[in-house]
């Protein structure tokens, strides 16, 4: 149960003031009946808003195919982001939705986002080694050797404490490759790659965990179930 007022600021209708003004208009019915009390606690089952039914209230999971150019943080200062591509109402939820993870501004691919922050939590947590595949493209000829030396879980980046996991490298020409992490570490691909003189040109994700892309275009998102990750059964 969810306070009504609350309940149409939380979906980002509008804001709390706003919601009582709407409700005030008689724009909100809670079981059929027109809604006058702002702070009732009501099922969003029960709820219509100008005779529609809520929007998403369990909660969002979106697939989103990043075209370069855009940045994951929701800092302004960082230039064009993500969220820009969501509906407006859906930009102004709280809890906010954001990227599980992240993918640097001249990365392309599939991004999860969502207002689970529970979800986010899981799926970063390195604990959980939910693959992650990118696409590359470097600036000099790959030797086989670095197959075994990424898999090998020993390769030490400047600064960093412990060596990365171990991640399946595939050459697929000499300077085009496939690497598959498990965990997500600052700018991780591209400093696998420059650590070993070859600087990553193109960068692009085609799957996280089971999922992946298709023939998504970029810009483009699609709506996943909330259950998509269910840890039952
Ligand atoms: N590794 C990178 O270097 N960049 C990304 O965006 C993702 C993984």
């Amino acid at each position: 149960m969810r306070r009504l007022d609350q309940l149409l600021a939380n979906l980002g209708y509008c804001s709390r003031r706003e919601a009582r003004e709407w409700i005030k208009a008689g724009r909100v019915t809670v079981r059929g009946a027109v809604a006058d009390d702002f702070g009732a606690k009501v099922d969003p089952a029960d709820v219509r808003m100008d005779g529609e039914p809520p929007d998403h209230p369990a909660g969002l999971l979106l697939l989103l195919h990043k075209p370069v150019g855009l940045v994951c943080s929701h800092d302004e200062r960082e230039g064009p982001n993500v969220y820009s591509l969501l509906p407006p109402r859906w930009r102004a939820r709280n809890p906010p939705v954001t990227s599980i993870g992240r993918l640097d501004k001249e990365t392309s691919g599939l991004l999860l986002l969502t207002d689970q922050s529970e979800l986010v939590h899981r799926l970063t947590s390195p604990k959980h080694k939910v693959p992650k595949v990118y696409r590359a493209t470097v600036s000099a000829d790959l030797a086989p050797a670095l197959v075994p030396l990424f898999a090998g879980g020993t390769l030490l980046l400047k600064d960093e404490p412990a060596p990365c996991a171990p991640a399946e490298l595939k050459i697929i020409t000499p300077r085009t490759a496939e690497l598959t992490l498990t965990e997500g570490r600052y700018h991780q691909v591209r400093r696998m790659f420059a650590s070993q003189g070859a600087e990553v040109l193109t960068l692009h994700r085609t799957r996280f965990g089971h999922l992946e892309l298709g023939d998504l275009a970029a810009g483009q998102w699609r709506e996943l179930p909330l259950s998509e990750f269910s840890t039952a059964g």
